[in-house]
């Protein structure tokens, strides 16, 4: 993970870094630090901090320098605990090359050990200070930038982009990419390098996205970009897209409140922009969106969509499978999605963890179409997973909210979420606009296909789009009991468990992991009928279950079993149900009735309550909401 920024130019570059590296601290947010070339004396001067909740804004007093060429460093550590020491950037022997490093070094001990016979020094417990050495020696030797890099290249095994400064180069930043994203931008004298483009998105105008196993060689004005062999390499920088400026939190406490109550519109924006990503004209607008209507759907809109998304009608037609892979919270919706795919469109599906799945047997099936879902696009998991299945040149499909992802340059189509950046680290919106963007695209293939008409797609849209009013509604009914009464008496608990069963069973692995991610209070989930099992063992009046209740009336019958077995052990039950379900109600301790969806959309109107219900838990307990300890937003190491 990590985030890196980098200036070279006509201005000064500390408060761009500092401001940057704020923006990034969704990649880590351990320590941070930055080091510039002082112009009177060419000397590196650099700070690092570690921890704290204020991080760069405590390196914003601590740096008391300047210059016209840095770079920065925010921190989620692999190598080496969180200390000071750790910190980036990291330097060689005499602190005359600098490095700062975004991913993990996998051949960094037997580096090191060769290092230290050649009587190298370590200041650090990282993998990256081994890549300053190695570059000092290599420059020494190869008396340029590019030898230097070209050889560097050679010997680093792993994932990584790196950000170079050398003292005997004070007007050059050097830039490496190789499996982890950097990106590049100019504007007037001054060159930018970032892990992200919200880095620096107010201050240029277009971006260049450095290709995979690419070095770059930055100073004011230039930028030299070329293959790891050395050959060069012309940079294509385009427009940046501008909803990446840094957004607050509009009044909110959080920004996951602030994403919570975002859900409708986001919701109903991923389905509008659904239906037109392959419209007549093609191109999408914001106003486009706001306006859409269903009379604009027609056979043309049909064709583009596949290609939008890498695949042709005929491949659509033909699919036998569908996989879909992710992590997290993003693993989750794929979960819930399954049933959308294997109920809607009656094509198989199935779900794999991406850190699971690329060390498992791997049968390539061409009439299989591969669904990558991922928030960000960048998650290291999910991305080397689609890196294996495009090696098979086999048809790759992502689902992100960032479309200027890694995930969706190398995927062979994608389908944009329409979220808007989400900053939070606990997914939420990102979360039920995958359910949504899913949901729409089970229906689109099961139309192509023939299984549903125009009609049934048109009504999915629209339960979409009550499911996503409903979402919101239920929230307000429950707002003012859930911060005044329930919040704070649910904080005093120490464990819970969640149930859920069929599509609910993925939904509650998503409460569960919302609760224990940014409470820190710990809590299991299980299937509900695998509870007589052994888990049952667990029950007792001090760890409620909740459990959450589903559409289907074999299975409703089955949850209601399910919650006598708790009550019958005197545990104490917190109910998700929805209208009319009685016999459910009835034994709850505490309840939450929500008005009734189409039965596969009973997860998204139920994500919102559940979200906020969460949300207040952790707001009782003073934790760092946006910020959980240990995790990042974008996990970019494997
Ligand atoms: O960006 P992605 O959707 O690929 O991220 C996957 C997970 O890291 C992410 O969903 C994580 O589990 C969230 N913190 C959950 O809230």
């Amino acid at each position: 993970m990590c985030g890196i920024v980098g200036y070279v130019g006509d201005g000064i570059c500390k408060q761009f870094i500092l401001d940057g590296l704020a923006r990034l601290e969704y990649r880590g947010y351990d320590s941070a630090g930055i080091v510039c070339i002082d112009p009177k004396h060419n000397h590196f001067v650099f700070q690092k901090e570690a921890g704290g909740v204020s991080l760069v804004k405590k390196l914003g007093e601590t740096a008391r320098f300047d210059g016209h060429i840095g770079m920065g460093h925010t921190r989620w550590a692999t190598h080496g605990i969180v200390d000071q020491k750790n910190a980036h950037p990291h330097f060689n022997c005499d602190n005359t090359v600098a490095v700062v490093h975004n991913g993990v070094i996998e051949n960094y001990e037997a580096l090191r050990k060769e290092l230290l016979e050649k009587n190298h020094h370590f200041y650090s417990a990282t993998d990256t200070e081994v890549i300053a050495h190695i570059a000092s020696d290599l420059y020494d030797s190869t008396g340029s930038l590019d030898g230097m890099c070209t050889a560097l290249v050679k010997k680093l095994h792993g994932a990584y982009a790196l950000v170079l400064m050398l003292e005997k180069e004070p007007t050059n930043l050097v830039a490496l990419r190789h499996r982890s994203p950097l990106v590049l931008a100019q504007h007037d004298s001054s060159v930018y390098v970032a892990s992200d483009l919200s880095a620096f998105s107010d201050k240029a105008s277009s971006a260049c996205f450095m290709p995979d196993d690419s070095f770059a060689i930055l100073s004011k004005n230039s930028v030299k970009l070329f293959d790891f062999e050395g050959k060069p390499l012309i940079p294509m920088f385009e427009p940046i897209d501008k909803k990446y400026i840094e957004i607050d939190k509009g009044g909110f406490e959080h920004y996951m409140l602030k994403e919570i109550y975002e859900q409708k519109r986001a919701i109903t924006r991923t389905i509008y922009f659904c239906r037109l990503i392959g419209s007549k004209n093609g191109q999408y607008t914001d106003s486009l969106v706001d306006s859409f209507k269903h009379s604009e759907v027609n056979d043309e809109y049909s064709d583009q969509i596949w290609r939008h998304l890498g695949l042709s009608k005929d491949q659509v037609k033909r699919l036998k499978n569908v996989v879909l892979l992710a992590a997290g919270t993003s693993w989750h919706a794929a979960r819930i999605a399954q049933f959308f795919f294997e109920m809607v469109a009656k094509i198989p599906c199935q779900v794999s963890l991406a850190s699971e799945f690329r060390y498992m047997p791997f049968f390539p099936k061409d009439d299989t179409a591969y669904i990558f879902i991922s928030q960000s696009g960048e998650t290291a998991d999910t991305l080397e997973a689609l890196r294996l299945v495009n090696s098979f040149e086999l048809p790759t499909v992502a689902i992100t909210n960032v479309a200027s992802s890694t995930m969706v340059r190398e995927a062979g189509g994608f389908l944009p979420m329409q979220a808007g950046p989400e900053i939070s680290v606990a997914s939420t919106k990102a979360f039920s606009t995958q359910m949504a963007t899913l949901y729409w695209l089970a229906h689109r293939i099961a139309l192509e296909r023939n299984t549903i008409s125009w009609n049934d797609m048109h009504e999915a849209e629209e339960d979409l789009f009550v499911a996503a009013e409903i979402l919101e509604t239920v929230i307000e009914n429950y707002k003012i009991k859930i911060i005044n009464e329930l919040a704070p008496k649910y904080a005093q608990y120490e464990r819970f468990i969640f149930l859920g069963r069929h599509i609910n069973y993925p939904f509650a692995l998503e409460a569960s992991l919302k609760l224990k991610e940014i409470s820190y209070i710990f809590s299991q989930c299980y299937p509900a009928g695998e509870l007589k099992h052994g888990p049952i063992a667990l029950i007792d009046d001090k760890t409620p279950v909740v459990l959450f209740s589903i559409l289907d009336d074999v299975l409703y019958w089955k949850i209601i079993a399910n919650a006598q077995e708790v009550k019958a052990r005197k545990g104490h039950l917190i109910i998700f149900a929805f209208e009319g379900q009685h016999e459910l109600i009835d034994l709850a301790d505490t309840l939450f009735i929500i008005p009734r969806v189409k039965p596969l959309l009973a997860p998204m109107a139920m994500t919102g309550l559940m979200q906020f219900f969460v949300y207040h838990i952790t707001r009782v307990l003073d934790r760092p909401i946006d910020r959980p300890r240990n995790l990042a937003k974008s996990v970019t190491v494997e």
